[in-house]
């Protein structure tokens, strides 16, 4: 336990290659710690749960998630699950989505894609599709955004939950010091994602919070989970 732990840590400390295509960067992260990821995330991803509970998953959904890393979120449907039409898992990493595959497995109505998520398009528009800790990985997010809605069908519903920092609200300087450090691991901070989304969207729901950091206890991190219904 404590090694899978270093292991993370020490890839968490390297960060994130500077050279290669976003693929290849996000591949070299994320190798070495792949089998250690759900454990250690478990702590530091917050609202996870809580998104997947507010998001519309009806019998017979279908419904994408965008950067959706091991799948590790699908758990949280519970039962749920079982009753989607489907249920893809869209990421562009394959060791993560190995760890993906493993979960599809046990599920038949789980589809895993290896793909970029402003690119991938399902071959039907789906009910529901959320990102999870994915957009501020994703340097293209309004691209990514643009792609999410269009595979939606209309009255379908976007859930988004994510790390963020605002200058005006939680202050330049600490927003300076979050940015850089969460850039190191292919991270991008800002408040873009949280203005846009209402913006193309009517909301349901938003909720932001300062989300605990793994052996950092006086440390509390601007998250933000949104729902919105396309028009
Ligand atoms: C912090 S992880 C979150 C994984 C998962 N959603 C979760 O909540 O545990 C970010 C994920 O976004 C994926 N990702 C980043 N850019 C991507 C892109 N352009 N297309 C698809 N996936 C991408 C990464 O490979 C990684 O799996």
């Amino acid at each position: 336990m404590l090694a899978a732990e270093l292991k993370v840590l020490s890839a968490l400390l390297r960060g994130q290659p500077r050279s290669g295509s976003h693929a290849e960067r996000l591949q070299a992260f994320y190798a070495p710690q792949a089998g250690h990821y759900d454990r250690f995330r478990e702590r530091l991803l917050w609202g996870r749960e809580r998104l997947i509970a507010a998001l519309p998953c009806e019998p017979g959904a279908r419904v994408v998630e965008l950067g959706a890393g091991t799948g590790r979120n699908t758990e949280f449907f519970g039962e749920r699950l079982t009753g989607l039409q489907s249920c893809t898992l869209v990421d562009l990493c394959p060791a993560l989505l190995q760890q993906a595959h493993l979960r599809a497995a046990r599920q038949q109505n789980m589809v895993v894609i290896e793909a970029d998520a402003a690119e991938y398009q399902p071959a039907e528009p789906v009910d529901v599709v959320y990102l999870s800790y994915a957009l501020s990985m994703m340097p293209d997010w309004t691209r990514v955004l643009d792609n999410a809605l269009s595979m939606l069908r209309p009255g379908g519903v976007l859930g988004v939950v994510d790390f963020y920092v605002d200058p005006v609200r939680h202050g330049r300087l600490a927003s300076w010091a979050w940015r850089r450090w969460f850039a190191h691991d292919g991270v991008h901070l800002g408040a873009d994602t949280l203005r846009y989304l209402p913006t193309r969207l009517t909301t349901l729901r938003l909720v932001e919070h300062r989300a605990a950091v793994p052996y950092l206890p006086a440390v509390r991190v601007p998250v933000y989970l949104f729902v919105g219904r396309k028009a």
